[in-house]
């Protein structure tokens, strides 16, 4: 009985962004399923509610973090600050652990959190990366850099992952990278390399090929272990407070009419993106319901009377959350499309529920997940162009035209294949027993 306690205790050690909460919290559920205990280690910003998780031990670091650095558009000068504020928190919370446990089984960390890899060496124990981003996000921040142009550029077969490859190779070697994002690249890079596997939140079919190039060039074990929200479903690890209101809005509405909006939980919009955004939306006469955090400005006068000025003309047609219980949102049969910042929990959340996209990345992954989006699997359309009349008519290509038509066609048929790997083909649960032994047995 000792011994098999002392076989399965596994620290999750997770970073402070809503999607990647997300992840940790369903994956740590399903670990749990399977007869892991487990410990979370979160920073104190954005910490988690453990009342929700009793069978949890919960475990908080100091992170010197402040609420307005977490709007910054600066992601890899926040990384670099996660790390280098919480590197000596977590290696004293860890070695705390060891002391009380006795036995960790591994740490599986957030690959946000790279400096979770030098500790776990130093105190002999097996790290485990977890990706909350695409194996495409894997393949050209981890791999790639390590690569020469040759090996970079060829490798994949289908013309639209080359052509994607191509074009993320040359923005990559065209691009002057910050100090902050060449420090944060290498420092992923090194973590990887003494990683003792890779956890990918992902859907084997969706990234076959890519898969493949990245086994090519990396020993380290990778388990796909997603969807992970359907495969822990009921839970609600959300920050902020979920609107409901919006659901009794949306049954109101026709089958597929409605657009829904949101950009996940960091972006920030600047003023006249707003602006054309909410004109956009009025213009198109479609009805849509629109997730406005706070923290997007909306606490700013001039956003009040823009959104209130909103509401007064388009009426019922439209619906303005805070905050929405997106995966009950993305399920509801009136919603035809959705229009994101391509955040990677959004992405595969819509391709469960077939929803066809309108693309708006900002930074950083969410650049590939468009790309993946709208030129590998086609079931959405890029809005490349913000201004308020191109929005108007990018909506109506999407909710109302026949193009709109044929990719709504093609996300029906990736929801299905996501539906048979998740029911008959039991790759998940392969994955996860196979995660289970590797874990048990490093
Ligand atoms: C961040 C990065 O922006 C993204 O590039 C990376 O892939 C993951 O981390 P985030 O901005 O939080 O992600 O977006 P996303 O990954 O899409 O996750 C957002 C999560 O919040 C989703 O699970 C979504 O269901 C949830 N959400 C969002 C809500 O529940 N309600 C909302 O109103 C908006």
């Amino acid at each position: 009985m000792e011994e098999q306690q002392k076989s399965s205790h596994v620290v999750l050690v997770m970073v402070t962004f809503q999607g990647h909460i997300n992840a940790a919290l369903q994956l740590a559920t399903i670990l749990h399923s399977k007869g892991f205990s487990i410990t979370i280690v979160h920073l104190e910003l954005n910490s988690p509610n453990p009342s929700n998780y009793p069978e949890f031990t919960f475990v908080s670091i100091p992170d010197n973090l402040t609420e307005s650095q977490l709007s910054d558009k600066d992601i890899p000068g926040l990384v670099r600050s996660v790390n280098k504020n919480c590197a000596a928190p977590l290696q004293q919370c860890l070695e705390k652990i060891l002391h009380s446990h006795h036995h960790i089984s591994a740490v599986i960390y957030d690959s946000f959190m790279f400096c979770a890899q030098p500790i776990v060496d130093d105190l002999g124990l097996p790290g485990v990366t977890l990706c909350t981003h695409s194996a495409l996000g894997l393949l050209f921040y981890h791999v790639f850099p390590q690569l020469n142009e040759k090996d970079c550029i060829s490798g994949l077969e289908s013309p639209e992952l080359q052509a994607l490859q191509l074009q993320g190779f040359h923005a990559l070697s065209s691009q002057n990278p910050t100090e902050a994002g060449m420090e944060v690249g290498a420092a992923f890079a090194n973590a990887l390399k003494s990683s003792s596997a890779i956890i990918v939140n992902s859907m084997e079919f969706l990234e076959l090929e890519v898969l493949s190039k990245i086994k090519q060039y990396l020993p380290t074990p990778i388990f796909i272990v997603g969807p992970l929200h359907k495969l822990a479903p009921t839970m609600c690890n959300s920050l902020c407070t979920e609107d409901n209101k919006c659901i009794s809005w949306l049954n109101k509405q026709a089958p597929k009419s409605v657009i829904y909006v949101s950009f996940g939980s960091i972006v920030n919009i600047d003023k006249q993106e707003l602006i054309d955004t909410a004109w956009g939306l009025s213009n198109s006469k479609q009805p849509f319901l629109w997730v406005v955090r706070p923290s997007m400005d909306r606490g700013s006068e001039w956003t009040e009377s823009l959104l209130n000025g909103l509401e007064e003309s388009v009426g019922e047609r439209g619906f303005i959350v805070k905050w929405a219980p997106q995966k009950e949102v993305l399920a509801h049969a009136a919603v035809g499309g959705f229009w994101s910042h391509c955040g990677w929990n959004s992405t595969i959340e819509s391709i469960c529920e077939g929803v066809p996209m309108l693309c708006r990345p900002f930074f950083g992954d969410q650049i590939l997940n468009a790309s993946y989006i709208c030129n590998v699997w086609k079931i959405g359309l890029e809005l490349k162009n913000l201004e308020r009349g191109n929005i108007e008519r990018t909506i109506k290509r999407l909710m109302v035209d026949m193009e709109g038509n044929y990719i709504r066609k093609r996300a029906m048929d990736l929801k299905e294949k996501a539906a048979f790997y998740l029911m008959e083909d039991g790759s998940t649960s392969c994955s996860f027993d196979g995660l289970a032994k590797h874990i048990s047995s490093v």
